[in-house]
């Protein structure tokens, strides 16, 4: 109800002038503090802005607010859209519409294609990062939670009039793939020469026991370090590789993406290579750069660890490698810069779960402090719960434990199959399997985006 919170706002800035004629010719502002009521017994609407008026004009709050109503009850406009205000508490009005007034704004809105919200007109792009599930790795239900939050962000942005940079900030560079290729080379050669030569289950598979050599055999560490140089360096026998790994995973994340409708550009990780010693640089120059114990690390302000020292963001480690933190630093210089080498977007949102907080707050700062952020520039992480597994604890892909989605999926179409069979028969009706299969799809999918989108956005949940 973006219009009648408006002409509310106008009328209750306009009734706190009439009220106090004299602070306000002293230059006191005014803000009404309208917001939405927070229970249903207390109206529609309330507004608090008479509370921290109490200080400046030196009286009770509830005697502002009752003389804030006098005046709005003087309005006739206000009369006719509201009834007669209530003060509550220590001096809050709360605002109850006219059931016809609010019969009438429903029925005028729904003609209209946009439903009564004004387009915000184009502006610069904003981009919402998110999904960004990692190659070689599945993708698994947190990554789903980042993927209907976010397209749901990219709708209502778009639905404004803004245009949207979807950006699938995809994990597809790192030291993992030293130790899968070099783990591929010995045990499937073939699936670094052919495509298709395994499937997205089977690299994880090969994920996994690469992870664990990793873990336990000195030589085979030696080796892959040596293929991330490589890979690095830009060896073609490794690119090519490398390039193959990816296309799998991708193939295997665009059938999700097809099945739940989502548009997404993907501009992975490895993207932002050519833009890391430029943020090394960058942070050198401006004089955050400091060398701790051989790695390049900014200290962040006001944010210290259990021994009371400030933490460090590492921007590259002592032996030249650059972090997850690094590239997330070159994308925020890269989105709000200037084309050719920029987005020029003005606000950016990534949609992770809770767990990337600190690290995105981190980032956030050294970006701040960098000089990176334009004027009027927006960073914002949109976070939510963790997705837990039956035990409480945080849903793993290394532990092997991770849900594949596609399974997840599947049942919810299966699900919603049995009970659209069930209901059927109760009617005794008789319908083609192809409608069955339609409203089976179309009913699951959409039950796993509603269950997301439902709940409060923070809260973890448990998967069982
Ligand atoms: N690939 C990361 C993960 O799976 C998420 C990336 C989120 N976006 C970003 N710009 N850091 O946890």
């Amino acid at each position: 109800m973006l219009c009648i919170a408006e002409s509310l706002e106008k009328q209750l800035h306009a009734a706190m002038q009439r009220a106090f004629p004299e602070a306000a010719a002293a230059g006191q502002s005014f803000d009404p503090q309208l917001a939405p009521a927070s229970k249903p017994e207390f109206g529609d609407f309330q507004a608090n802005g008479a509370l921290p008026l109490a200080k400046p004009l030196g009286q009770p709050p509830r005697k502002i607010a009752e003389a804030v109503v006098e005046q709005l009850q003087a309005d006739p406009a206000f009369s006719e859209l509201c009834l007669e205000p209530q003060i509550a508490g220590p001096g809050f009005i709360n605002l109850t519409l006219r059931p016809e007034r609010l019969a009438a704004e429903v029925q005028s809105r729904l003609g209209d294609a946009r439903l009564g919200v004004p387009a915000a007109g184009q502006g610069a792009p904003v981009v919402v990062d998110f999904s960004s599930p990692n190659i070689a790795k599945e993708m698994h239900v947190g990554h789903l939670r980042s993927t209907i939050i976010g397209d749901s962000l990219a709708r209502v942005l778009e639905f404004r009039g803004h245009p949207v940079l979807r950006l699938n900030h995809v994990g597809d560079w790192g030291t993992q793939f030293g130790m899968l290729i070099t783990h591929l080379k010995q045990v499937a050669p073939e699936a670094l020469e052919t495509a298709d030569a395994v499937d997205l289950g089977d690299l994880v598979a090969f994920y996994r026991e690469a992870k664990k050599r990793f873990d336990e055999d000195e030589a085979f560490q030696t080796t892959s370090r040596e293929e991330v140089v490589k890979l690095q360096g830009g060896d073609p026998v490794s690119l090519k590789a490398w390039g193959l790994l990816c296309d799998q995973s991708r193939r295997e994340f665009q059938k999700i993406y097809d099945r739940l409708d989502i548009r997404l550009s993907e501009r992975g990780e490895s993207f932002y290579n050519p833009y890391l010693p430029g943020v090394v640089q960058d942070l050198e120059t401006s004089g955050l750069l400091v060398v701790d114990d051989g790695a390049r690390c900014v200290f962040l302000e006001g944010v210290s660890g259990k021994d009371g020292k400030p933490l460090p963001v590492i921007v590259q480690k002592s032996d030249g490698g650059f972090n997850y933190a690094t590239t997330d630093l070159a994308a925020i210089r890269y989105r709000f810069g200037d084309s050719p080498d920029g987005d020029g977007a003005r606000r950016v949102v990534y949609v992770t779960d809770a767990g990337q907080a600190n690290h995105f707050a981190g980032v956030f700062q050294v970006a701040r402090r960098a000089g990176w952020l334009p004027e009027g520039a927006r960073l914002e992480h949109v976070p939510f719960g963790l997705v837990q597994g039956e035990d409480g604890k945080k849903l793993k892909t290394r532990a092997g434990d991770t849900v594949r989605l596609r399974d997840l999926l599947d049942e919810a179409v299966e699900r919603a199959e049995a009970d659209l069979r069930r209901r059927l028969q109760e009617e005794g009706r008789q319908e083609e399997e192809s409608f069955i299969a339609h409203v089976a799809t179309t009913v699951g999918l959409a039950a796993v985006k509603y269950a997301d989108l439902s709940q409060n956005r923070i809260t973890n949940y448990q998967f069982s």
